[in-house]
């Protein structure tokens, strides 16, 4: 049995959707990376906060509390100790992730508390930089991937469904640009550990990976 385990990928991979179904499966902890960025991020609007002032953010960081709790089989984010799932994924909050998690002090912050929380259980921890900078230590390292066309179109359906109704060039486009910014960023980019497992995700269904991770994590080496 894998203790630790470390998912990261691209945006689009099924990432986010397999790391918590995984968790689930192994009644392990599910920490969103994502949405500890997203946390911050929010406190920062909200609090009216200029991010780019240093200072001003290492003050805003001192008086973050960022807690995990499972309710319903399900973990949710609390900021403060208050829940924050929907505010985090306004799109005020989508435009300025980006730049807040590029900030190395943010990084800094958040690396600790990462590793607090995934060391302190059996964990599934999801994100960009979890099995090369978060938790080089962990069990059990994939990295999810799939073309950047399906990720697209996975994207393209995704916000049809809320409504939004973009060409899927634009969609390809997008996905294909924050690929290069995500993966040349000079604080922690987006690429596998060398020890990573990597899954091309493009031709399997969530179920598929969901099976073929489960297995990997409780085979013995
Ligand atoms: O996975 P997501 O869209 O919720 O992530 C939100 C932002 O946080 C995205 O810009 C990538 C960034 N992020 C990161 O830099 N490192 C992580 N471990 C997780 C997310």
């Amino acid at each position: 049995m894998k203790k630790l385990i470390a998912i990261d990928g691209p945006a689009g991979a099924g990432k986010s959707t397999v790391a918590r179904l995984l968790a689930k499966k192994l009644s392990y902890l599910y920490i969103d990376t994502g949405a500890m960025y997203r946390a911050i991020t929010y406190f920062l609007i909200k609090e009216g906060i200029n991010y780019e002032d240093l200072e001003a953010l290492n003050q805003a960081l001192k008086k973050i509390v960022l807690d995990f709790k499972v309710i319903d089989g399900a973990s949710v984010i609390f900021l403060n100790g208050k829940q924050c799932n929907e505010e985090i994924r306004q799109t005020i909050v989508n435009q300025h992730v980006s730049p807040v998690a590029k900030i190395s002090t943010v990084r800094h912050f958040l690396k600790k508390k990462q590793r607090d929380l995934a060391r302190s259980t059996f964990s599934v921890t999801e994100g960009r930089d979890i099995g090369t900078v978060v938790l080089p230590d962990a069990d059990l390292k994939i990295f999810l991937t799939a073309r950047p066309e399906v990720r697209a179109q996975r994207r393209w359906k995704e916000l049809k469904e809320k409504g939004i109704d973009l060409p899927y060039k634009e969609v390809l486009e997008n996905v294909q640009q924050r690929d290069t910014i995500d993966s040349t960023r000079s604080e922690a980019p987006l690429r596998p550990a060398i020890d990573a497992l990597l899954v091309d995700t493009s031709d399997m269904s969530i179920e598929e990976v969901v099976n073929f991770l489960y297995q990997k994590a409780v085979e013995d080496d």
